[in-house]
C-alpha cells in the first residue's frame, strides 16, 4: 500500500489530519500531494511534511483522491474535475451529509466511492471514522490504508448510518468540549485558578475516557461505581438530572443526525 500515490484536493483541518497520520505511518511523502488554493498553506505544508504540491489535472490521475474541502464548497469542484478522473482511482470523500449519488450524478456510475465520517482527534492519531461504500474490495482496502494512521476505523452498512455517525463520533468531541467547558466554569465560580480548573478538568476528562475505553466496563458500570450513595457525586448527579441534562443531551445529539440529513 505505501507505493499507492494519494492527492488531497482540499488541503484544510482534516486533510492534514489524514496526511499526517499517513507520513507518521511509514507512507512516502513524495507519494502524497495536495491542491489547494490558498498558496500560502500549500507552500507552507509542503515545507513541513516535505510532500508535492499539484495541479487538479495531475491529482485526480492518482490512486486514490480524497475530497476534504467544506460540503459547500463540494459543488464547485465536482464541476472541476469532471473528465479528469482516472477509472481505477478510489474517490475518498471526507464531506458531511453529501451523498454517494452526489459525486454519481456529476462523475458518472463507474466511480468507486468511499465516503469517511472522520472527527478531529484525527489529528492526535485518536480519531474515530466511519466509513461506507458500494465499491470493490480493492477499494475498501485502500480507504482502511488511509483512515488507519489517523485512529480507529468501522465500516457501516448502509449509507444512512453515516447521519447517526455524524451526530455521535463526527460531532461528538465538541459535547465533550462543552461538558469541560462547563465543569471548567464552575471550578472558577467556586475560587479555583483558570489554569488549575483546566488542569483539573482536562487530566480527569483524559483519566475517564482512558477507564471508558480500557477497563471493559459499560459508561453506567463506571459511572454507578464512582457513585456512593448520599455522597458528593450523587449529589451532583441528582441535580444533572432533575435539571434535564439527558434530555438535553439525547435531543441534541438527535438534532445533529437531522441536520445531516438535512445537509445531504
Ligand atoms: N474538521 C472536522 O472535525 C471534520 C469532521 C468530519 C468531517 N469533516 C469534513 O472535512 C471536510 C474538510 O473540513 P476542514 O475542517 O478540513 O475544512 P477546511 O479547513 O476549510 O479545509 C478545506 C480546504 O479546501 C480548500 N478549498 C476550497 N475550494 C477548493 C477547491 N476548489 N479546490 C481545492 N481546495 C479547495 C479550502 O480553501 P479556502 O479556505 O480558500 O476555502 C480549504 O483550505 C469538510 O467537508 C467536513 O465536512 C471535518
Amino acid at each position: 500500500m505505501n507505493t499507492l500515490k494519494i492527492a488531497f484536493i482540499g488541503a484544510g483541518n482534516m486533510a492534514e489530519a489524514i496526511f499526517s497520520g499517513l507520513i507518521k505511518a511509514g507512507h512516502p511523502a513524495s507519494h502524497i500531494c495536495i491542491v489547494d488554493p490558498v498558496e500560502a498553506r500549500c507552500q507552507a505544508l509542503q515545507e513541513k511534511y516535505q510532500l508535492q504540491v499539484s495541479t487538479l489535472a495531475e491529482a485526480c490521475l492518482s490512486d486514490l483522491v480524497v475530497f476534504a474541502v467544506k460540503p459547500q464548497q463540494m459543488a464547485v469542484v465536482l464541476q472541476q474535475v469532471i473528465g479528469l478522473i482516472s477509472a481505477d482511482s478510489t474517490l475518498i470523500s471526507v464531506a458531511a451529509g453529501i451523498q454517494t449519488v452526489s459525486f454519481c450524478d456529476v462523475l458518472g456510475d463507474a466511480i468507486n466511492i468511499v465516503r469517511v465520517m472522520p472527527n478531529t482527534p484525527c489529528l492526535l492519531g485518536e480519531g474515530m471514522s466511519a466509513l461506507f461504500s458500494n465499491a470493490g474490495q480493492v477499494h475498501h482496502d485502500r480507504a482502511q490504508y488511509l483512515m488507519v494512521s489517523s485512529g480507529e476505523v468501522v465500516w457501516v452498512d448502509t449509507e444512512r448510518q453515516l447521519h447517526a455517525v455524524t451526530a455521535v463520533s463526527g460531532s461528538g468531541p465538541a459535547y465533550f468540549f462543552l461538558l469541560a467547558e462547563i465543569i471548567q466554569a464552575s471550578a472558577q465560580q467556586m475560587g479555583l485558578s483558570e489554569e488549575l480548573a483546566q488542569q483539573l478538568v482536562n487530566q480527569t476528562a483524559l483519566g475517564a475516557s482512558r477507564m471508558l475505553k480500557e477497563s471493559g466496563c459499560s459508561a453506567i458500570e463506571l459511572r454507578q461505581r464512582v457513585t456512593s450513595p448520599g455522597g458528593t457525586t450523587q449529589a451532583a448527579i441528582d441535580i444533572m438530572y432533575e435539571e434535564g441534562l439527558p434530555a438535553a443531551v439525547r435531543k441534541g445529539v438527535l438534532a445533529a443526525n437531522q441536520r445531516s440529513k438535512e445537509l445531504g
